[in-house]
């Protein structure tokens, strides 16, 4: 596996795989890599030629009180997890290979961008979509790979592909979760014995509010205010939101109908963690 640093190495290195019509893979991710990460580059392993994995904490997705400098660099490690995997090639840029100081330009998408974490993380999705922008336009690969766990931020990419019509398949796989519910993250390392424990109430919730949609509950709010209820009562923390909207279009519901995401953000102790999943009425 070849680890690359330079968008010109980049280039270089995929410009044969493209010209002899091979389907190039990027599986986008900010290392820390788990098993959530690895599903991703495996599926991508298994439909593409030639698979790369950036691997880049990018700094302007993070807000100025946020933990850019605390996020976790196991390097090493996610080198090891990417050539263990059979990646092709891992590009780890450093930070003014991707951001020139004269930058003028950023990508944002409206309107999707408003809710859920938009409305708590101020120019986080900007700093996504420009960074998947440039990695885009680095990698040119026919397909891109990313988690239902960042789900607000799957339909923000599949919204800026088709807007600017961008010729790339965005496939989304599933949420991976430990063996007691908790979503695998990279955040997850902060949290002590006891936040872990409190954890599981955001995946309790989650389900909870998946059953009584079986049961037939369709109130927005009666679900809602359950989840918060199960949330609190763990132990104490900050709710950023828990919210029931259109999965396409994250455009909140007052009855639960057609395909809906059911989202929330919770911050424990200094760790803030979201999760969600997608009911079918
Ligand atoms: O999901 C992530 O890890 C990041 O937001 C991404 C897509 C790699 C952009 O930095």
């Amino acid at each position: 596996m070849l680890k690359l640093q330079t968008v010109a190495e980049v280039r270089s290195f995929l410009q044969p795989h493209r010209a002899a019509g091979r389907r190039i893979g990027l599986v986008p991710t900010m290392g820390a890599l788990h098993e959530g990460h690895r599903s991703l580059i495996r599926a991508a392993r298994a439909a593409c030629d030639v698979v790369v994995v950036s691997i880049f904490v990018n700094p302007t997705q993070f807000g100025p009180n946020e933990d850019y400098a605390a996020y976790p660099r196991p390097l090493e490690d996610d080198l090891a997890a990417c050539r263990a995997e059979g990646v092709d090639a891992a590009f780890c840029p450093p930070v003014e290979e991707m951001y020139s100081p004269q930058a003028a330009t950023t990508v944002s998408v409206a309107r999707l961008t408003e809710g859920l974490c938009g409305a708590h993380r101020p120019g986080h999705f900007t700093g996504v979509t420009t960074v998947v922008t440039k990695l885009f336009n680095i990698v040119q690969p026919n397909v891109a790979y990313f988690g239902q766990k960042d789900a607000q931020q799957a339909v923000v990419i599949r919204k800026m592909v088709h807007d600017l019509m961008f010729p790339i398949e965005i496939v989304t796989c599933p949420i991976v979760r430990e063996a007691d519910g908790l979503a695998l993250s990279s955040r997850n390392v902060y949290l002590s014995p006891a936040e872990r424990r409190q954890a599981l109430s955001l995946s309790q919730a989650l389900n909870w509010a998946r059953e009584q949609v079986a049961a037939g509950e369709r109130n927005v709010a009666t679900l809602t205010e359950g989840m918060r209820q199960r949330i609190t009562a763990a132990g104490p923390c900050v709710i950023d939101y828990v919210s029931i909207v259109d999965a396409d279009e994250l455009t909140p519901k007052q009855r639960v109908e057609g395909n809906c995401l059911i989202a929330l953000a919770v911050r424990i102790g200094r760790t803030r963690l979201i999760d969600n999943i997608v009911v079918s009425v």
